[in-house]
């Protein structure tokens, strides 16, 4: 059953009561066609990214974030509001808690209030996203305007107030998606089609998608920092004639259900982007996204269990777990542990900001198609399990008990990001290390468990 919709809190003005009516009464409608037109915007969405109004009128435009109360979610939500957006978000709660948004609009207005800015709009409505409830949700972000078609006809049509879109609700354990791959590819697969179904039918098509480094399957055992081009969706050209040489292709050992669930959504959207050239689609791969935002009221809280390994050492941490298993020390790396590309949630939160405004900033592709590009979201550095395990216990001063055991099916020991793309393209540069990352879940583990 769907989750109700209910709109839990709003800054100041609410949207309007999308569960009831929506501005325009528009008779059931297809998710293929709408019954008026939608002009093209120039954002490929329903506004422009930097909160400009373009709706003729005193509305303001939003950036939904689904599943924006989750890790990453909710630190992307909070840098879109200390960037000056309105964000609008949904989740369902499944693996959050609301507590989650009382903390951003703590910080929200504690950041306007240093900056003397008013606190931009902030708008939460627990849904799942696949429900049918979405597309009242859409229709009350869409405004109806006059516009002259050619011949000077005057015509009714719509025009969506949401500007981008960032998609993060998925489900995320790789153990989980091997025992429940249907749950998975439900969540992660199918409700992505339908939403795309829902977003084109509003005229919104800037959007931007979790995808991760787990799709690059097998081709991280190459033991070199894996690039974008590593795994195409659609030809590309490539500019690197050692990389044309190695002439990238499918993907390879893809590990779990999880990965193919990456994948597969990743493939959706280029072929989605191909058919229609208003697209403007980014997916991007984050590698290990780890710490939090220094204030320590936001960090990484899931209601599953927590399978990635900065969660996992904060439990041994916190005393909820004895000692942390090291699966495999013998990989050919500096100290046996498999090697990750760590990168701070907060330069992963940035790197959703510059994606909606290079999709924004895209032209239509001469060959008359939309836009899909991948980036990574990585440090670009590779840092081993037990130096992470060290940056923490440095971090908290304590010592963590380790249970040095075997490699697991499908683990590779090596998977680090070539972060040249998304610096050349999007200007994205980490900016945290480490050693920050462990500093800041310290100081959240130490505040939000109440801890000395
Ligand atoms: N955390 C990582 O290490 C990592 C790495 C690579 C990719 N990703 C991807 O990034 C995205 C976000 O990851 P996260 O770590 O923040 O996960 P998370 O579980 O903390 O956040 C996901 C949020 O989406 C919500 N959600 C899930 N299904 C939903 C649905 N059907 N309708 C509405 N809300 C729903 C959950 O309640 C949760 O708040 C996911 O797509 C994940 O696969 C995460």
């Amino acid at each position: 059953m769907d989750n109700c919709a209910q709109s839990l809190a709003s800054s100041s003005s609410s949207p309007a009561s999308w569960g009831t009516s929506s501005p325009v009464t528009t008779p059931e409608l297809s998710d293929d066609g709408f019954d008026i037109d939608r002009p093209p915007s120039p954002f490929g969405g329903g506004g422009s990214i930097d909160g400009t109004d373009w709706t003729d009128g005193a509305s303001p435009t939003f950036i939904l974030v689904i599943g924006g109360l989750g890790y990453i979610g909710s630190h992307t939500v909070l840098e879109l509001l200390r960037e000056g957006y309105n964000v609008c978000i949904v989740d369902n709660l499944g693996n959050s808690f609301d507590s989650v948004l009382i903390n951003i609009k703590t910080l929200i207005a504690r950041h306007c209030r240093e900056k003397g800015s008013s606190v931009p709009l902030i708008h939460f409505h627990r849904l799942d996203y696949r429900s049918r409830s979405m597309r009242f949700l859409l229709d009350s972000y869409s405004d109806v305007v006059r516009i002259k078609d050619a011949s000077g006809k005057q015509r009714l049509t719509y025009r969506s107030r949401i500007a981008g879109v960032i998609h993060f609700a998925a489900y995320k354990s790789v153990a989980e998606s091997i025992t429940e791959p249907l749950r998975y590819y439900q969540n992660n697969v199918c409700g992505l089609v339908t939403l795309l179904q829902r977003l084109n039918h509003y005229g919104i098509h800037n959007f931007i998608f979790s995808s991760s480094a787990t799709v690059y399957g097998a081709m991280a055992s190459a033991g070199l920092p894996l690039r974008e081009d590593n795994l195409l969706h659609q030809p590309e050209e490539i500019v690197d004639e050692e990389v044309a040489a190695r002439q990238p292709s499918g993907p390879m050992g893809l590990t779990c259900p999880y990965a193919r669930s990456k994948y597969f959504a990743e493939a959706i959207l280029a072929d989605t982007a191909a058919a229609n050239p208003a697209w403007r689609i980014v997916a991007l791969r984050y590698f290990n996204p780890v710490g939090c935002d220094p204030s320590g009221l936001l960090g990484e809280n899931p209601r599953a269990e927590a399978t990635n390994l900065y969660p996992v050492i904060a439990q041994v941490l916190t005393g909820t777990r004895p000692r942390l298993d090291v699966f495999g020390s013998d990989w050919s790396t500096r100290d046996g542990t498999a090697v990750r590309d760590f990168v701070h949630v907060l330069d992963v939160a940035r790197g959703h900001i510059s994606a909606l405004a290079w999709n924004a900033a895209q032209k239509p592709a001469k060959s008359g198609i939309g836009r899909f590009r991948a980036f990574n979201l990585g440090s670009g550095s590779g840092t081993t399990v037990l130096e992470a395990v060290q940056s923490l216990e440095a971090a908290a001063g304590r010592s963590i008990p380790l249970n040095l055991t075997g490699r697991r099916p499908g683990d590779v020991g090596f998977c680090v990001a070539s972060s040249e793309r998304a610096q050349k393209e999007l200007g994205w540069f980490p900016r945290e290390s480490v050693g920050q990352c462990a500093k800041d879940l310290w100081n959240y583990l130490q505040r939000e468990r109440g801890m000395a």
